[in-house]
């Protein structure tokens, strides 16, 4: 896109003015644009939307003058509760089953809430662009935005409900303590729920309503991670596959879906692997379920051993003994593939990494790492050829071989 000239004051001024009056920036922005201007990809920064590069360098240098992205950081965890809120009370869901816009008063109606406390999240949900509104004769109606009905209605086939649940629930309580966690370096178990800090598995999976939920937790990633992690290497040569530690079979299944001329294995405890074949099994499964401690029990021989989300858990004197136990069992010309959200090397991000990794301390004994640390524990448990791959997203891999 073209550089352009910075805004001048008038149009700063019609800015600041139209923004006062209630106008979202994405409002503003189009009533400014100009119709020749390319369109350019939305970003979370909404300055860039006018199209105009220099705004953005101009507001950053201005934070100085206003701290605009402190406060959005300050209201993040008002943000956070908006959709968590929104999705427990089930919003999205009936707002996609009505096909036609609703009043805050029908809304709240439906979902058994009050009229004004409805309004109120209903707006700060078109606040964030989750819904959308219109106003017909002084009444507002509301209606999910396609984004919404897809990542947030609980039916969607990519709908991440149980994460948003889980983070609700489960996550959110646990992050009251960080600063505990912080000060003592060690997860918030026992203050949060009463829990052992101890048995990091125990707590999470403490009541089987939590097993469910955490579960659905882990399953609801791969849906939008899935395709990126299994496509990361061409893992093809690799004809049985265990996903150690594999839950619910989500990734399992996006590996069977792209490798079908492999065998695919989920391993996991006794108690997991049987809610795994209650509560997610499909009809058209061809992943093979096994009851198992990967710390306690040998492991099948395999071509590959997948670990997904499970090296993070854990001290390293715990990880270093399983891989080493892997490349032990692993077939030879075999590796193993990590799945896991890595740190840059210098110390930069990516955010989601570094949030993750206190997430990982309030909850687990683990952190996220960056690529090093990977490789040199691979290393010492015996592989080589390590290669890295970075998706872009959420999740990395690393695959080495035996
Ligand atoms: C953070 S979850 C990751 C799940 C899955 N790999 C994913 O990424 O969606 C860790 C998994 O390790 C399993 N796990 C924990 N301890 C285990 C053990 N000793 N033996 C087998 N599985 C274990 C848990 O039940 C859970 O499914």
């Amino acid at each position: 896109m073209a550089k352009t000239n910075e805004l001048s004051k008038d149009v700063w001024d019609k800015i600041v003015d139209l923004h006062k009056s209630g106008m979202g920036f994405k409002t503003i922005a189009k009533k400014l644009a100009n119709p020749e201007q390319p369109a350019i990809e939305h970003s979370a920064q909404p300055f860039v939307l006018f199209g105009l590069s220099t705004m953005a360098e101009h507001l950053s240098q201005s934070e100085l003058d206003y701290p605009f992205k402190l406060l959005e950081y300050f209201n993040g965890f008002r943000v956070s509760k908006v959709i968590f809120s929104a999705c427990e009370q089930g919003v999205f869901d009936l707002l996609l089953q009505s096909q036609k816009p609703l009043s805050a008063a029908e809304v709240a109606r439906e979902l058994g809430t009050s009229e004004d406390g409805m309004e109120r999240l209903l707006d700060a949900l078109v606040g964030v662009e989750v819904l959308e509104v219109e106003l017909t004769q002084g009444t507002a109606y509301y209606s999910s935005t396609d984004v919404a009905n897809l990542y947030l209605a609980k039916n969607s086939p990519k709908s991440l409900y149980d994460m948003v649940i889980y983070q609700s629930q489960t996550i959110y309580p646990l992050w009251n303590n960080l600063g505990d966690a912080v000060r003592e370096g060690k997860n918030q178990n026992e203050k949060t729920f009463g829990l052992s800090s101890e048995d990091i598995f125990s707590a999470i999976y403490r009541s089987e309503e939590e097993m469910l939920k955490f579960m659905g937790l882990m399953n609801s990633s791969w849906v939008i991670d899935g395709h990126d992690v299994v496509n990361a290497f061409d893992l093809s040569r690799f004809k049985s596959i265990v996903d150690v530690g594999g839950c619910t079979g989500a990734l399992a299944r996006e590996l069977a879906m792209a490798y079908p001329a492999s065998t695919l294995t989920v391993l996991d405890l006794p108690k997991v692997i049987q809610t795994a074949q209650k509560h997610f099994s499909q009809s058209d499964d061809t992943i093979k379920f096994l009851e198992g401690d990967f710390f306690k029990e040998d492991l099948p021989a395999a071509d590959l051993y997948v670990l997904a989300r499970i090296i993070h858990d854990w001290k390293e004197e715990k990880s270093l003994p399983l891989l080493r136990k892997i490349h032990a069992a692993c077939n030879s010309g075999g590796g193993v593939l990590l799945v896991e959200a890595m740190l840059l090397e210098n110390r930069r991000g990516p955010i989601m990494a570094q949030l993750f990794s206190l997430s990982m301390l309030v909850q687990t004994e683990g952190k996220e790492q960056p690529p090093s640390h990977y490789t040199r524990l691979l290393t010492a448990a015996g592989f080589t050829e390590v290669r890295v791959c970075r998706t872009g997203k959420s999740y990395d891999t690393i695959l080495a071989l035996k």
